[in-house]
Order: C-alpha cells, then structure tokens, then sequence
C-alpha cells in the first residue's frame, strides 16, 4: 500500500513549487478552524456547523468536516484568502461532499466571493462569483449548479449535469480556464466540459454588447472622428513569395491591406466603419474573449444554503491555478479514505438494524413504514429521525 500511494504525495509536493494554492482546508486542526471561518450572524435562526467525520468514515480525523447540524435552516459561513485575480490563469475549485443523512432536499454547493463579502452578514443576496456543486430536492432536482457571475448577471450553466445521490463522499471539481473551455469533474472523472461562452448562453450577451457599441457609437465616425484610425492591416492569408530573398530583400512580412477580416456578427457597410469596428474591438469596452471567465478580485469561499434534513459534511476545499496540483490532492484526501469508507457504512447500516431490532423488541406494534424511501433498510429517513432524536 504505501508503495503505492508515497508517489502520490511525492508528486504533489513537487508541484507545489509550480502550483499556486490560493485556498486549502482540510480540518486537521481540531476546533481551529473556528478562527478561519466566519459564521454569519445575519439571522439569529441560521443554523450552526460542526466538525465531524459523520457516522461512517475512512479516517476518523482525516474525514472530518464542517457539517450542518440542524433541520430546517439556512447555513451562511465563510473563509477568507489572500485576494487574487484569475486573470491569463486556469481556476479550479475543488470540495468534498458528503449527504450522509440521505438527502432529502438542501444545497451541497459552494460558493465563491469577492474580497468585499461581508462575511458577518452573509446571507443568500450576498453577491458572488461562482457557486458550484449538488442542489438535490425530491427527484426533479438533482443538480450540479456551475453559476456564474458575469456583467452584474448570474448565469446558469445551460448543459444539465447530474448530482451524486448516494450517502457517500463524493469529489467535485470545476477548473474554469482562460482559453474559455470549462470541466466538471466528479469523483476524478470528467463529467461535463466544452466552451463557456457556449455553455452558459454568453454569446447572445457578447452580440449584444457588440450590438449596442456599434450603433451607440458610430455616430462619433459620423462626425469625422474616425480619421485617426489606423486603416491598414497586414494581410494574414498571403504568403511569403517563393523568390524572397531574405539577405537582399530583408525581413518578408505580409503586405498591409486596408480591409480587414469581417468579424462575426458584424455588418460593416463601409471600409472606414468596417476599420473603425475592428479598432473598437482592441481598445474599448467590447466583451473581449477573455472576460467571460475572468474575476477581478477572489477573495472568500462559503457555504449559503438551505437544507430540510442536516447532517451534510463538506470537506477537503481547494482553490488553485494548478489542476495537475488539484488531482493529486483529490486523489491524496478523497482517494486516500474513499476505499474504507464503504466497509464502513455496512457496519453503521449493520449497527443500525440492530438497534431497530432492539426497538422492535420493545414496541412490536409501531405504525408501519409508509413505503416512501424503498430500498434502505435501517436508514428509512422519517422513522429515523423521530427515534432517534
Ligand atoms: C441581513 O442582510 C440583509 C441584506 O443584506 C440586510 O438588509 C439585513 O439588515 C441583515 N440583517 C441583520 C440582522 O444584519
Ligand atoms: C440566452 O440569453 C438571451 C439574452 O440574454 C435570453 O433572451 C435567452 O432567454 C437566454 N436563453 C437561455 C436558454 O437561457
């Protein structure tokens, strides 16, 4: 075994000194962690946390986490880092989560802030940049969530990705990168993935912009101001002439053209406003490429949610540029206890119908279950919840 797994931890550390971690807690200091979350005071009713590795594990005090603890609240706690931007970088957010308590219907996702969050007063209008992870209500939602906050909007990801429903651990990722692709990765298996302007209904917003900048504008080259533009560009599609002689003739470059490429969704009528355009595409406020997954100013992360039945336990939070870095450390938590875990619940569950049958012993004419939850022998949620509490 620890053949196996030393290579693991060796690779980690050796990407450390390429990876910028931004954000790392995995709970391994006892009630420490008290002094690095703020929990929100917004509502005397919002509900409290714990740390706990639940009632089955892999490692007691490796699996333990910040877990809800009441029924029927809302959760509003935050992490503070040192604020970046993911500009020209590769984002990742990873967790662990865990709905032990067979998940009736609450949030499991995380959410990510500007450095301004008021963590005392976090609460569900609190504005944020992503929010990622498993929203489960009955069977119509059953959801990953990958939100983003972009041009004072949220959007949604368009694309449905399913949730893990089970009571075990499962490892969510989402790596956001600055050539505009996305994944989400569940578990270390890539699960979703594509373009973010395609995926989350951005590119109505981009033509749009390009819309309204071109006819807001144009009136400005109406009134002469377009003179001063540059009005040639260097010809992409030719070719360097086979008898160019470099010593004598110099350096080839391309020749200059005065019409430029039309760009998508443009309708330029004229040469000058066709140059005017492109112009205006480099130097002013047009959606560039890049923005759609740009955030200025990353500065928290928290969980704000809401659950009917408590007992989620998130773990194992990671925010870095690195996803070769991500992977090991998924692989390093999650991976490292996942394999006990399931040996685990079988002695929980065993333990579990043992009690009931203590129970049954002592009171054989209770009300019958109503058949709601098949399939879950000892861990029939209603029944439960009222014996055991
Ligand atoms: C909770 O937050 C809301 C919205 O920011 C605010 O209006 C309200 O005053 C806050 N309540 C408390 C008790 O701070
Ligand atoms: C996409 O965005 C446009 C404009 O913002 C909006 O009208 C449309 O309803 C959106 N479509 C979806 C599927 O969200």
């Amino acid at each position: 075994m620890a053949l196996v797994h030393v290579p693991l931890w060796a690779v980690c550390m050796l990407r450390v000194a390429l990876a910028t971690v931004y954000f790392q807690e995995e709970f391994l200091d006892g009630e420490h962690w008290r002094n690095r979350w703020v929990q929100s005071t917004n509502d005397s009713q919002i509900g409290h946390f714990r740390l706990s590795s639940g009632k089955f594990y892999g490692h007691k005090e490796k699996d333990k986490g910040l877990q809800t603890t009441q029924n029927g609240r809302f959760y509003a706690i935050s992490a503070r880092f040192k604020p970046f931007s993911n500009k020209g970088k590769t984002l990742v957010i990873q967790y662990t989560v865990k709905h032990e308590q067979k998940m009736d219907c609450g949030g499991g996702y995380i959410k990510v802030f500007p450095a301004d969050v008021d963590q005392k007063n976090l609460n569900g209008k609190s504005q944020y940049y992503i929010m990622f992870g498993p929203d489960i209500c009955g069977f119509d939602i059953r959801k990953v969530h990958v939100i983003l906050h972009f041009k004072n909007q949220y959007h949604s990801n368009k694309k449905s990705i399913r949730c893990k429903v089970d009571g075990f651990t499962h490892l969510y990722a989402l790596i956001l990168r600055p050539d505009l692709t996305y994944e989400v990765k569940i578990d270390g298996q890539s699960i979703e993935s594509g373009g973010i302007e395609y995926d989350w209904n951005l590119t109505s917003l981009k033509k749009m912009e390009k819309t309204s900048a071109e006819s807001k504008d144009w009136e400005q080259v109406e009134d002469g101001k377009s003179q001063d533009w540059e009005k040639h560009f260097l010809d992409a599609s030719a070719s360097k002439p086979s008898d160019w002689n470099s010593e004598l003739d110099g350096d080839w470059q391309a020749p200059m053209i005065q019409k430029p490429p039309y760009q998508d969704g443009l309708k330029p009528e004229g040469i000058d406003k066709d140059i005017w355009l492109h112009q205006k595409m480099k130097n002013t406020n047009y959606l560039t490429e890049y923005d759609l997954s740009e955030f200025e100013n990353i500065g928290a992360i928290g969980l704000e949610l809401w659950q009917v039945r408590s007992g989620t336990i998130f773990d194992n939070f990671l925010i870095t540029d690195d996803e070769e870095y991500a992977e090991n450390f998924g692989k390093a938590t999650w991976g490292e206890t996942k394999t006990h875990t399931h040996t685990e619940r079988e002695r929980e569950r065993e333990r579990e119908r043992e009690r009931d049958r203590q129970r049954e012993k002592q009171a054989p004419c209770r009300e019958p279950d109503m058949g709601l939850h098949p399939g879950s022998p000892g861990l029939r949620p209603g029944l439960k919840v009222a014996l055991n509490r």
